[in-house]
């Protein structure tokens, strides 16, 4: 993968940008050295899980199940379902995630589909107290009660940190329990046990993603390296006023993983009154509504447009019946668009980062995985904010208890 800065590069003197540059070298050796803001909660920057014991167990999830339900919330689900939709694994229709939404109706069309199908429950939770997965599990549990009577020893795994009711749950009730080490918060948690088991039952080779962020890793030790680019970009940005972060896909296969970095940037930055804040938009839907906006409206914002350079997916037009347009393919089109919107919206006075990554596969979400990881770590760190913590959301959970 690549961070691309064509089309930011006029918004950057190189007076400004060595002076970033001189903080974050000292933030790459505090990370290191686990010195920085954070440092008790860099667990996840080790990349240390156990993937065959989790290899063994989805196993046995997948042999006597049709229909997964992992319930979780936040960096408890928002890493796996990223993932999954990224890679779209043959199995895709074996996962289905609650805990996030307390709709009804949700509930019932799930239900649904586990009518006539074995089911599996994975409940992930590091704090084993959140509101919305006790309540989740109270109806999931009930459930299953009246579809397997009183035997579902086999029928939960929990993934859940040390203490907490979920973990005490679990061990009355003998539930195959994985652990989230203390130093690992929520939204670093995907490449943990906490994303893992679910990116594994539904299909995917969690090797090749480790081997994706361990490259990744590599690439971090060099500071002139994409994570400290695009991290260093998106400070002088925020100096410059622009506020607002627009992450930006052709593909809804991005969809998800998007909402994971909307998560990672705002609960890692959005503290002491800063950080950017994060946005999303699907192309071409958006440039047809929103684009307006960009183009020649109120300039807080500017854009990071996620590529995929070779999608194997694509539909050939020139075989097609009717010589409507000339272009070979949709691929074709996309790419075209982005150069076209890319100029444009830069004409226009936005700066527009891109991060082209080479094709959906789980080497590359790994690297993605990790690049944005590391890149926020470092940002947070410009920002002169913790971001391991999420003072905010305690605030909500904590009026609700
Ligand atoms: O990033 C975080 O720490 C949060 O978003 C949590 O993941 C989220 O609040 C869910 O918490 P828990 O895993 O304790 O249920």
């Amino acid at each position: 993968m690549k961070f691309l800065d064509t089309y930011v590069k006029k918004f950057i003197s190189d007076e400004k940008y060595n002076d970033v540059f001189l903080k974050a070298n000292k933030i790459q050796n505090d990370t290191l050295n686990k010195t920085c803001l954070g440092k008790d909660m860099m667990g996840w920057f080790d990349l240390e899980t156990n993937i065959e014991q989790l290899k063994e167990h989805a196993k046995k999830i997948n042999d006597s199940s049709d229909v997964v339900l992992v319930i979780g919330i936040g960096g408890s689900y928002l890493g796996a379902l990223a993932s999954i939709k990224f890679l779209r694994p043959s199995n895709e229709k074996k996962v289905f995630f609650l805990g996030f939404s307390l709709d009804p109706e949700y509930f019932e069309n799930i239900f649904e589909i586990c009518n006539n199908k074995n089911v599996h429950v994975i409940v992930i939770s590091k704090s084993g107290n959140t509101i919305e997965i006790k309540a989740t599990l109270q109806i999931v549990l009930d459930y299953m009660k009246k579809k397997y009577g009183l035997h579902l020893k086999d029928k939960f795994t929990i993934v859940s940190g040390y203490s907490g009711f979920l973990r005490s749950f679990a061990k009355e009730n003998e539930w195959k329990i994985f652990d989230i080490p203390e130093n690992v918060g929520g939204r670093y948690s995907v490449l943990t046990n906490v994303g893992l088991l679910p990116i594994i039952v539904s299909g995917a080779d969690a090797s090749k993603i480790i081997e994706g962020a361990l490259y990744s890793k590599k690439q971090f030790e060099n500071i002139k390296s994409d994570s400290y680019r695009y991290a260093i970009v998106r400070n002088i940005l925020f100096e410059l006023n622009f506020n607002v972060e627009l992450f930006c896909s052709f593909s809804h296969r991005l969809g998800a993983f998007v909402e994971w970095i909307k998560q990672l940037f705002a609960e890692s930055e959005g503290k002491n009154g800063k950080g950017i804040f994060p946005s999303s938009s699907l192309f071409s839907t958006d440039l047809h509504s929103i684009g307006q906006f960009v183009q020649e409206g109120n300039k807080i914002l500017f854009e990071t447009i996620l590529v995929c350079k070779n999608n194997k997916k694509d539909i050939i037009l020139k075989n097609k019946s009717e010589p409507i347009l000339k272009f070979d393919s949709l691929n074709e089109i996309n790419n075209k668009i982005l150069n076209a919107v890319s100029r444009a919206h830069n004409e226009g006075g936005v700066p527009v980062n891109i991060i082209e990554f080479d094709e959906y596969s789980e080497f590359e979400l790994g690297n993605l995985l990790f690049f944005f990881e590391t890149s926020c770590w470092i940002s947070s760190n410009l920002f002169g904010v913790d971001p391991s913590n999420q003072p905010g959301v305690q605030k909500y959970k904590s009026i609700l208890n």
